[in-house]
């Protein structure tokens, strides 16, 4: 196998292949195989996987699966699963599936078993968790704690409050939840305007309790606390923390108690099921947050042991390089049709964009192809009534994942049964779409016909669960992160780091004093000094 993708046998089979059917329709894929609808799905763990509206045929999918052999798919998932260290550029173990591994297993990282050390954890966070939903857990000033403020970022941030907002419904209503992460002291004011501190919870959560976002809004609200609290004894009771830093946290004041830790072997966008999920336990109980882990594990399992064509995450995987690489696809867009999933869009582009956005493969070379593509999205049907028109009718293909749910946690009649029609709607739309002919034949104006067709054959998946349960929110982060693991495989890249991050954020550094001494010289180029002038003036 040449270690060059574009060169190996696997790929130029592809683009023999995609010139063939490049033209072909959906529609003429489904005429062709009147079982297409039922063939081309996944039905395992109570998902309806369906990837029928694909421009694919069964050679696409074999030629896919044949290139995520050669580059190595079932090796490389086998080394991730066994804590081999794959995160070659920061030489770690990548085993966010050990922290949801039941509490018999076994994984090494150097030797050492990790898993007890993650059930430690999570009996220590349940501990917590039990003491604040019960009011055991009392304030400085003997109150209980009725509000809970997670301080973080990036995967710090959006893991909890996307699972935070999923699983509201089964959230303690007595308590209230805020998440602060941006470093615009807005959000943080805003956070606390209605809020007393002594019935606040702050969990500052930082794998490296050093980020600078974090670290201000944990420093800001440690001053808006002592204000109101008077002692500085009183952080040890109204902030605990989630890191793998302990020397840093100490500093800021935590009681080592009240440190919940993790690995470097996770990485931040693998982290919300890590203590970084303490909110997360806070809001839906110890109980409901291990069926999600159970969920978590029931994917890790499904993608570690189904074989590659049943195999929900390498389906996917292998659809986005499909549609990137050779249709020229830019984005990904994921819509879910449930409002509880509003911020799985948002969550999704950190986990697969910090991941997938490398331009250099693990051997450092320059790739000569098109590596992550841009995901975005938004809750049906509020995106129907704004940007699908371009998706419909532009020129761009846009694949599309629509994630729906049987029932509703809320039975209002008849909104379920509509909701459900549109997403089932959108694909059938965007797949068959709607010809000249059948334009003319509602008598429409000549003119106008153009306008009113709709060339269709825009591909489409659709994941469909039973209910928005905390299980089922598990399988489909799972389902996402190893979908990102397969695409970063054939790319050969590395999708644990995420050293894109650091230049803006050493370049801030270097600003922020030329910011605050108005009288210090400034050597950047013309635009950067402009910038920095009109500021402080
Ligand atoms: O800047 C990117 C990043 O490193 C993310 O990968 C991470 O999720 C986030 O910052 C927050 O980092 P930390 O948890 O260490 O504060």
């Amino acid at each position: 196998m040449s270690t060059v993708l574009t060169n190996s046998e696997g790929w130029k089979a592809l683009e023999k292949h995609f010139v063939e059917i490049e033209h072909t329709h959906i529609k003429t894929l489904f005429e062709k195989d009147k079982n297409r609808g039922q063939r081309l799905t996944v039905k395992d763990l109570g998902i309806y996987f369906d990837f029928s509206k694909h421009r694919i045929t069964d050679e696409t999918l074999d030629l896919l699966i044949n290139l995520a052999r050669d580059r190595g798919l079932e090796a490389k998932r086998a080394a991730m699963f066994s804590g081999e260290k794959i995160n070659i550029t920061e030489n770690r173990a990548v085993l966010h599936t050990a922290l949801r591994a039941p509490k018999d297993s076994s994984i090494k990282v150097d030797g050492h078993n990790v898993v007890p050390d993650v059930h430690e954890v999570l009996d220590k966070m349940a501990g917590f968790a039990a003491k604040i939903r019960n009011g055991e857990w009392k304030g400085f000033t003997g109150k209980s704690i009725k509000n809970v403020v997670n301080i973080g970022i990036g995967g710090s941030d959006l893991g909890p409050v996307m699972a935070y907002e999923a699983l509201k419904h089964y959230t303690d209503r007595s308590l209230t939840f805020r998440f602060v992460s941006n470093v615009d002291g807005s959000d943080l004011a805003e956070a606390l305007i209605d809020l007393r501190a002594d019935e606040t919870l702050f969990i500052i959560s930082s794998k490296t309790f050093t980020t600078l976002e974090t670290m201000t809004n944990a420093q800001s609200a440690r001053s808006w606390a002592l204000k109101q609290l008077g002692n500085p004894s009183a952080v040890a009771r109204h902030f605990v923390a989630v890191s793998t830093n302990e020397k840093e946290v100490m500093k800021f004041g935590i009681d080592p108690q009240n440190i919940f830790g993790f690995w470097d072997w996770v990485g931040g966008r693998y982290s919300m099921s890590a203590a970084i999920g303490l909110s997360t336990m806070i809001a839906i109980g110890p109980d409901h947050y291990h069926e999600m882990l159970n969920g978590l594990h029931e994917m890790d399992e499904h993608f570690r042991t189904v074989p590659l064509h049943k195999n929900i995450p390498v389906i996917m995987g292998i659809l986005g390089v499909w549609y990137n690489n050779f249709f020229g696809a830019q984005t990904q867009a994921v819509f879910p049709y449930e409002n509880y999933l509003k911020r799985f869009p948002a969550y999704l582009q950190q986990l697969t964009m910090e991941s997938l956005g490398k331009h250099v493969t693990l051997g450092g070379e320059k790739t000569n192809y098109q590596t992550g593509i841009i995901y975005w999205g938004e809750p049906g049907t509020n995106g129907q009534h704004s940007f699908y028109q371009l998706i419909h009718q532009g020129t761009k293909i846009i694949p599309v994942d629509f994630i729906g749910f049987k029932k509703s946690l809320n039975t209002l009649t008849p909104h379920q049964d509509y909701l459900i029609a549109n997403m089932i709607a959108q694909g059938e739309a965007l797949a068959f779409g709607k010809t000249t002919e059948e334009v003319r034949k509602e008598g429409v104006d000549e003119q106008l016909i153009p306008h009113k067709v709709f060339e269709g054959n825009r591909p489409s998946s659709t994941f469909f669960l039973d209910t928005l349960s905390p299980e089922n929110l598990g399988k489909l982060v799972a389902m996402y992160e190893h979908s990102v693991f397969v695409q970063g495989v054939i790319w050969g890249i590395n999708p644990f780091d995420q050293m894109g991050v650091e230049l803006g954020k050493v370049l801030a550094q270097n600003i922020i004093p030329e910011l605050l001494d108005k009288q210090k010289p400034i050597a950047h180029d013309s635009s950067t000094n402009a910038l920095i002038e009109f500021y402080r003036q």
